[in-house]
This record gives C-alpha cells, sequence and structure tokens, in this order.
C-alpha cells in the first residue's frame, strides 16, 4: 500500500441544458484536491479541510467521506481506516460539482492509495455518485462523471447499473458565479420545481436537442452546440431562481455567445463561445451584468478539463 496519495479533481457544469442528469462536463476553472493515507483505527476521517472555499463545507458527512467509506464498501474492504485531507478550490453551492469534485477525488486518491489502479471508472463515479448524495439528496452521477473522466461525460443508468463514457471535446466557455444565498439543500430544492411528466412532444424537441449538443460539440459544430443548448424541459423551471438570469443571457448573446444555460442546479450559468478571447468577452459582459445587480460575483473563463488524477 502506498503511504500517502493526494489526487486532484476539476469543477463540472451538468445538464448543458438538455442533458439532465445525463451530460457533465469537467471545467478547468477550479479543483479541489483530497490527500488520503490510511490510519489505525479502522475509520474514515476528514481530518482536515484547507483551501479557498475550506469555511464552507463540513468535515462530518462531507461527500469525499461517503464517497470513500461507499468505495471501500464496493471493493469489500470496509474495515480499512483512511484520513484525509481536503483543498477545497471549488466554490461549494453553486452548481459547478463542488461536492462533486471531493468525491471524485477522493475516490481516485484512495484506489491510488490500494494499488488499484485498474479499477473501471464506473465504480469510481459509482461510489463517488454515492458519497456526492450526502449533500445533494438523491445520486445523480453527471458531475462526479465528470470530474472523474474528464472532458464530457455521457451518464445512463440502467436497473441501477451506472454507465459512464468520456467524449473529447475541444470547447470554450465564460462561468458566471454569484455568490448570493441558496437553500440548505439546494439541489434537492431545485429538483422539486421540475415537472413529474411531460408531454411526448416536449420529450421529442428536447431529445433532438440533446441529441445535437452532443453531436455539435464532438464535431465542433459550436452554432449548432449553443443552439442545442436552449433546453425546453428543466431550465424554464428553474431559470425564475436564477439572479439576474435573463440580463445574463442577453450580455452573453450580445458578447458573441453561441449558447447559454443554467450550470447545474444553479445559481451559476455558462456560455459556450467561440474561442478563448469571446469566451472572456462573455465573461466580462457576466460580470458589468452582476454588478448592476449589485451581486457579488465571480467571473471567469473555462476549457474541458483533464479526469481526476494523482498528482
Ligand atoms: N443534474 C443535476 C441537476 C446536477 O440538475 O439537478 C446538479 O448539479
Amino acid at each position: 500500500m502506498a503511504v500517502k496519495v493526494r489526487a486532484r479533481a476539476y469543477s463540472s457544469s451538468a445538464n448543458l441544458g438538455p442533458g439532465f442528469d445525463t451530460l457533465g462536463i469537467a471545467l478547468d476553472a477550479f479543483f479541489d484536491e483530497v490527500t488520503v493515507w490510511e490510519n489505525s483505527n479502522g475509520k474514515v476521517v476528514v481530518e482536515e479541510i484547507a483551501g479557498p472555499y475550506s469555511g464552507l463545507v463540513r468535515r462530518k458527512g462531507n461527500t469525499a467521506e461517503r464517497a470513500v467509506r461507499e468505495f471501500l464498501l464496493m471493493t469489500g474492504q470496509q474495515g480499512i481506516g483512511v484520513s484525509m485531507r481536503i483543498w477545497k478550490g471549488v466554490p461549494p453551492g453553486r452548481g459547478l460539482g463542488s461536492s462533486g469534485a471531493s468525491a471524485a477525488a477522493a475516490v481516485r486518491a484512495v484506489a491510488g492509495l490500494l494499488e488499484m489502479e485498474d479499477i473501471p471508472a464506473s465504480l469510481l463515479v459509482m461510489a463517488a455518485g454515492l458519497g456526492e448524495s450526502e449533500s445533494s439528496g438523491n445520486p445523480h452521477y453527471d458531475n462526479v462523471a465528470a470530474s472523474i473522466l474528464g472532458g464530457l461525460a455521457v451518464v445512463s443508468v440502467f436497473r441501477e447499473e451506472v454507465f459512464v463514457e468520456r467524449l473529447d471535446v475541444e470547447a470554450f466557455f465564460a462561468v458566471g458565479v454569484p455568490f448570493v444565498s441558496v437553500p440548505e439543500n439546494k439541489t434537492g430544492a431545485m429538483r422539486r420545481v421540475l415537472p413529474e411528466s411531460i408531454s411526448f412532444q416536449e420529450h421529442v424537441a428536447n431529445s433532438q436537442r440533446l441529441a445535437m449538443l452532443i453531436t455539435g460539440l464532438v464535431n465542433r459544430d459550436y452554432r449548432l452546440a449553443g443552439r442545442a443548448m436552449d433546453d425546453l424541459i428543466v431550465t424554464p423551471r428553474r431559470s425564475v431562481f436564477i439572479p439576474c438570469y435573463e440580463e445574463l443571457k442577453k450580455a452573453a448573446f450580445d458578447s458573441g455567445g453561441l449558447g447559454f444555460t443554467i450550470s447545474g442546479a444553479g445559481p451559476s450559468v455558462i456560455a459556450l463561445a467561440e474561442s478563448g478571447q469571446e469566451a472572456a468577452e462573455i465573461a466580462k459582459g457576466f460580470s458589468e451584468v452582476y454588478s448592476e445587480c449589485g451581486i457579488r460575483h465571480l467571473s471567469t473563463t473555462a476549457k474541458p478539463a483533464p479526469g481526476a488524477f494523482i498528482v
């Protein structure tokens, strides 16, 4: 067994419009790191949390802790004690896969500690997804899949079995992150605003958009991808809770943006751009809108990030 292992996992944006619980993209804007080592008390313990957002996450019941427990259980090693230190660089509660990034880094680090390098990615995703449900209430695998696999992750759950695939995409994004207060279990609350059923026509129209979004990103047809980000089902129900949503959307398109939507369950937003320079222009536009709305914020550009790795 290795002595101490540190792994890094990047932030992510789930859904990208029509890909609810299906698509996640790893973003290089922010990352978490988790260092793990074996302890003699047989327990999984978060010993320390550091980094710019350390004050906003709890040690007990942390997603990383639960993810490691799930991983040990799944691999039949529940007797092993694991201590960890989390470096928290992904702003929590903003729709950027913060809890997923901690869970992803934790399972990658523990797999490294136990020298289980050939473990299937789907098992890591399952353990991290169950860990992530500690914060979101119910498991959804799009954020953790993106943080573990990197690039654009596609997720399906068939009869409780999780399938994940990674697609290599090159794309440029602008991300707007407002520091507004959000409900305690924000993702859960934002899931409760969604409809229990939709019409057949809505299903067909959104399926077409999801297919075009993936095709556009893979073929680097960003205009197509951007148009396809216009989700008809989830986004309209959630956008009313996103601060200055319409103004941000206008700013994104006025600055040359090709697509715009909520990042995950919000309150952050994400826009697709043709180039890094355009993404920077859009991020500037986001900042202006937030300032006019009197909202403390952070606006940045992002590109697809690599999957979780041992540092
Ligand atoms: N797919 C999830 C949701 C992602 O939108 O509820 C949450 O980050």
